[in-house]
């Protein structure tokens, strides 16, 4: 069984800092080992261009899957020829190993033919659970599956596709978006294609800050794509066109200095967007932001939350998103959080258990969102 997986975790060094993508692929691990399957999983991490790096091998990653199922998981130093194949051959039935990272060859981006054939030739039949990977045509998400006797999603895949499902088809009202993060560009097929179902938009991040320079405001050093102020006024105006409430912050934490460091006490303070001191930058969104976005979150029946709305890695300005993150877990709504910081920052504030569905993709489930269909589900499809 080959079974392409999403294991492109955050990690220093060797050492995982959040294991939760291997976490959520046991269910399908456990129905294959339990039903006598070798399986052979595949991955990518980090963006190597073809180049073995080894700094992003996935050899921690295989020690790290072994703690987590209690059970010995072979390694292949490579995910083709003969260095996988006898990696492969040493599975024992209900068993499975690991192989070496996708991205190490050009092939896997690149979809190319001659590099899923050898994937291909690991196994009869294929999964694919990798949900974070779907929105890419790459060769193990999409080129594989016709080669294969069977290609089925597994249950990872299967949950996230069922809950954007209800988020989308929700008939619910109010349907709340939150997004944050730094870049609009990246986001602007899911936000036109969410003006023509939500009610209200809560922006947060560095992208807001590029929305508060569009309506004129000078935010001294804070980080903002310049480039984009003319995107975020269309936005406003397509926003206003249909109906949608987009809420900026109306108040920033400000700082000289992000980290704290050597030399004299770096200044902190709470100001209006109109009051930010030249060489300040707005790290997070202050308490009556908060205020007001739990407000809106109160009367929310449906929320999607992509992206923090502050510097939640440097403290005290993780504030504004474990408040935010909080507020979303107590909203009286179906809830869906997707995106690697938006779930780290639910984590930090012990509030993931809370959410309906917190989802293993970012740009998968803003692909989702923004209503394309995703490559790696229609080859699935066309397999079937
Ligand atoms: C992710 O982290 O969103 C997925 O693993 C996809 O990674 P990519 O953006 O490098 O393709």
């Amino acid at each position: 069984m080959l079974v392409r997986v999403d294991f492109n975790v955050p990690r220093s060094g060797d050492r995982i800092l959040d294991d939760t993508r291997i976490r959520e692929a046991l269910p399908t691990l456990s129905s294959l080992s339990d039903a006598g399957a070798r399986s052979v999983l595949i991955s990518h991490a980090g963006r190597p261009k073809g180049r073995v790096v080894e700094e992003i091998s996935l050899r921690p990653v295989a020690g790290s899957l072994a703690q987590l199922v209690g059970r010995e998981v072979g390694f292949g130093t490579d995910c083709v020829g003969e260095r996988a194949t006898s990696t492969v051959r040493e599975v024992p039935d209900g068993g499975l190993c690991l192989l070496e990272n996708l991205r190490f060859h050009s092939g896997e981006e690149a979809n190319d033919t001659d590099f899923a054939a050898a994937l291909a030739r690991h196994a009869d039949l294929y999964v694919n659970d990798a949900f974070g990977c779907c929105h890419r045509a790459h060769a193990s998400i999409v080129g594989v599956a016709p080669g294969m006797e069977s290609a089925v999603a597994g249950s990872l895949l299967e949950k996230e596709i069922e809950a954007f499902d209800r988020l989308l088809s929700s008939e619910e009202r109010p349907f709340v978006t939150i997004l944050g993060g730094a870049k609009i560009k990246g986001k602007i097929d899911t936000i036109d294609h969410l003006l023509t179902r939500i009610d209200s938009l809560l922006i947060g991040g560095s992208m807001a800050n590029t929305f508060l320079a569009a309506q004129g405001h000078n935010l001294g050093a804070s980080k903002l794509a310049a480039e984009e102020i003319e995107v975020a006024h269309s936005i406003l105006r397509r926003a206003r066109e249909a109906g949608v409430d987009i809420a900026l912050p109306t108040d920033l934490v400000v700082t000289d200095r992000l980290e704290r460091g050597d030399g004299p006490s770096r200044s902190i303070e709470t100001v209006t967007p109109d009051r930010v001191p030249s060489a300040s930058l707005a790290v997070d969104i202050g308490p009556r932001t908060v205020a007001r976005f739990a407000d809106i979150l109160q009367q929310a029946r449906v929320v999607f939350w992509n992206g923090p709305p502050g510097v939640f890695e440097v403290e005290p300005f993780d504030s504004g998103s474990r408040m935010l993150a909080r507020a979303v877990a107590e909203a009286k709504a179906y809830t869906v959080v997707g995106g690697g910081e938006t779930v780290a920052v639910a984590n930090l504030a012990r509030v993931a258990d809370r959410i309906d569905h917190v989802s293993t993709g970012g740009g998968a489930s803003l692909a989702l969102v923004a209503g394309k269909p995703l490559p790696g589900v229609v080859a699935l499809e066309d397999a079937a």
